[in-house]
């Protein structure tokens, strides 16, 4: 973990809002599932941080890469990735990505079965099922239940695949995904054992996907555990696709205090909210906190960021040591589906971000006021 004076260091020099992540951190990570799912293959769901920096260290431990748009496929080709070590998913994939996918031997995750049409004969494919099964985590993070659009309802899973086949495809196996920040992990042996069944109908096959969704203190030899069995039903070799876990701990955010306000609350105002980091608002997510400043008394307040918008509110009801103008504060696990869901809205230019690894190095700089116009420039400006 990096001391406050590395922090407080990094946001002296690159300013505030700042992404700060720790090389070693995420090498650790990283290490630890490959350690826990030796003999399976690791596709990193890249939604979850897609920074080209991040992408290549990965790639350079030997990760794949699950994509779901264009742009995505894109800059892991750009990052060096190989194609046969990319799965193209996402429920509404575009013409272009069908086509790219292809050209560059990457596997694709079959959502729908009309999909087949867009795929050439011998394209590789796994078909997605839809376990049904309601599972422990916000809802706008559950894929796997009956009435979300993932997948094929597991009843048609077997027509599906032999469908898909006759279609001419390359089909190596199944998918799942049961949704992300899984707090149960009752819900992955549910989901795998449901989808072990089919084994009885559909016989053999080369690969199990069973996604990513791991908390970050699952039990990820527990989880290893219960999906190599479900791979084994099929005589299937593993694949996993971890985003949360793999990046999420080796980052933080870092905002600085604009000042403190009392209304019916008492609030701390940010130079950073829903414009820098999302999750807060879109699931309820709670960070850890930790300040960068010292004070011999407490109080309790509310986080509340520049926009003006009510829901712009990082965290109620904390206790801080009280702050003052300057004082930076630290908002950590920010590593995933943090600086990627960061936005432009209010003209705010996106933050920048910052790599340890023995030093601080900028790994994306900070967006000029001039990056957010430029396309606007057109006729008359
Ligand atoms: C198909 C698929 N695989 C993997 C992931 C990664 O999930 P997590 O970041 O929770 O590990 C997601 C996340 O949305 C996903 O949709």
């Amino acid at each position: 973990m990096l001391s406050r004076e590395q922090l407080l260091h990094a946001a002296e020099t690159h300013g505030t809002p700042l992404y700060v992540y720790d090389a070693r951190v995420l090498d650790e990570r990283i290490q630890r599932a490959i350690q826990a799912f030796s003999g399976a293959k690791i596709f990193f769901a890249m939604k979850a941080n897609s920074n080209l920096h991040i992408v290549r260290r990965m790639k350079d431990q030997g990760l794949g890469f699950e994509v779901v748009s264009y742009g995505e496929l894109h800059k892991a080709l750009h990052a060096g990735v190989p194609g046969e070590r990319i799965l193209v998913n996402g429920p509404a994939k575009t013409l272009e990505e069908y086509e790219l996918g292809q050209q560059v031997g990457a596997t694709f995750i079959l959502d729908r079965l009309d999909e087949c049409h867009f795929l050439k004969p011998g394209a590789k494919a796994i078909v997605r099922v839809n376990p049904e099964l309601h599972v422990s985590t916000h809802s706008h993070l559950a894929t796997g239940e009956a009435h979300s659009k993932f997948g094929i309802p597991l009843g048609h899973a077997a027509e599906a695949l032999q469908q898909a086949r006759d279609a001419g495809l390359n089909v190596r196996g199944l998918h799942l995904h049961i949704g992300s920040a899984i707090q149960n992990p009752e819900d992955f042996r549910e989901a795998f054992e449901k989808v072990a069944h089919l084994a009885d109908e559909v016989g053999h096959l080369e690969v199990l996907d069973v996604g990513g969704g791991w908390g970050l203190n699952a039990d990820l030899e527990g989880i290893a555990k219960i999906a190599f069995e479900a791979a084994k039903s099929f005589g299937a070799e593993l694949w996993v696709e971890p985003g949360r876990f793999l990046v999420s701990e080796s980052g933080v955010l870092l905002t600085r205090v604009v000042g403190t306000k009392e209304t019916a609350r008492k609030f701390v105002l940010l130079d950073a909210g829903m414009t820098e980091i999302l999750r807060p608002m879109l699931y309820g997510a709670m960070h850890p906190l930790r300040p960068l400043w010292d004070h011999p008394e407490t109080d309790r307040f509310d986080l509340a960021g520049p926009a003006c918008e009510s829901g712009d509110v990082l965290a109620r009801d904390v206790e801080l040591p009280l702050p003052e103008r300057g004082n930076i504060l630290a908002l950590e696990q920010a590593g995933a589906y943090g600086a990627v869901m960061s936005s432009t809205y209010l003209s705010r230019p996106r933050p920048a971000e910052v790599l340890w690894d023995g030093d601080f190095r900028v790994i994306r700089r900070r967006e000029s006021l001039e990056k957010l116009w430029e396309l606007e420039m057109t006729s008359g400006f």
